[in-house]
């Protein structure tokens, strides 16, 4: 089965031609990190106008890539939600027009469950398995039972772990997004530091405003150049990647779950997958995406329509959603 996805949920436009929810055959993303870094983050509306000039551009270098024609596409897909309401309208309307055109499905993908859908490509994985799901809008702890069947087990009562990565970076001047750059600083830093706190909450749930606090703390201890960033960077990277991977153990044991994967923007960090690999030392599996299937992409909608698609009567009627 061949599906064409789409997807501009936040800020970046893209699109993907995708075999049997495993096989990328052709890909384009159009990240428009350039655009938002002039504001510090990503603005809504101008999001949303760079999507639309961007959508038709990114399907064409799609075909571009390969002799595939759009006559045999079997469905064509799109991110409907969560995200940001004018940018997700693009991707869906963009690819309903193409299944009216080419008389063939279309499906609406969630962005959370496609992020998880990321492990599936180019890889034989299949579930059971524990997702820890970690992004800029969301951290999660995901019990994937069967390709349509998700628990979601723990998720933060406030910030998401990349938004306090880029807030954390922002503190250390460091250009929004910041979480990969604030990844590479920590490369270099000493990880014990500084003793960030822990935060002190039940097993479903994540809390990373104390740990920003106390690293805003910390920072204004400094004269502006003076921060010693690397090892800011090192301890607080630590803090976060140890509290992640303790609660996602727990749950994994509680379960008795065998296979532990990573997916979201934040599970390109480096040390977050390197704590993880380590758990195959105590008999896990352990998957993680390939990098570019980390950060949004339109390639893991594909497999996620492919797998798990967002059950409705008539999906060209399904709107467009905000929030989980
Ligand atoms: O999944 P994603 O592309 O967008 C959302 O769905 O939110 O995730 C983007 C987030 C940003 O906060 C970015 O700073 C973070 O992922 N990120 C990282 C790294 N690469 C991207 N955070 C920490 N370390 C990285 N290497
Ligand atoms: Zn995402």
């Amino acid at each position: 089965m061949l599906i064409l996805a789409l997807e501009s949920s936040c800020d970046e436009t893209a699109a993907a031609l995708v075999e049997n929810g495993r096989k990328v055959i052709s890909d384009a993303v159009f990240s428009q990190i350039k655009i938002h870094k002039n504001f510090g983050g990503v603005v809504p509306e101008v999001a949303a106008r760079h999507h639309l000039e961007s959508i038709s551009f990114v399907i064409e270098e799609v075909f571009k890539k390969t002799d595939i024609k759009k006559t045999q596409i079997d469905a064509f897909a799109a991110t409907a939600g969560p995200g940001l309401t004018g940018c997700l309208l693009v991707g869906l309307n963009a690819a309903k027009t193409l299944s009216l055109v080419y008389n063939k499905p279309f499906l609406p993908v969630n962005h959370l469950s496609a992020h998880v859908c990321a492990n599936f490509i180019d890889s034989q994985l299949k579930p059971p398995f524990i997702c820890l799901l970690v992004s800029g809008g969301h951290s999660q702890i995901i019990f994937v039972e069967d390709y349509n069947k998700q628990t979601i087990l723990a998720s933060t009562i406030d910030d998401a772990v990349g938004e306090v990565y880029d807030k954390v970076a922002r503190l250390c001047s460091i250009p929004y997004p910041g979480g990969v750059l604030l990844d590479k600083l920590a490369q270099k830093g000493n990880k014990h530091a500084f003793c960030f706190p822990e935060a002190k909450v039940g097993d479903n749930e994540f809390s990373f405003s104390g740990l920003k606090t106390a690293v805003l703390r910390e920072i204004k201890k400094f004269e502006s150049d003076k921060i010693p960033k690397e090892d800011i960077a090192a301890s607080f990277q630590y803090r976060i990647c140890d509290t992640l991977i303790k609660k996602t153990l727990f749950h994994a044991k509680k379960l008795n779950c065998k296979t532990i994967v990573l997916a979201g923007g934040v599970a390109a960090n480096s040390e977050l997958r390197k704590r993880l690999k380590e758990l195959e030392e105590q008999g896990f599996k352990v998957s993680a995406p390939k990098l570019a299937y980390c950060t949004d992409n339109a390639s893991m909608v594909a497999s996620c329509a492919y797998y798990n698609p967002i059950q409705s009567e008539d999906s060209l009627l399904f709107e467009v959603f905000s929030r989980h």
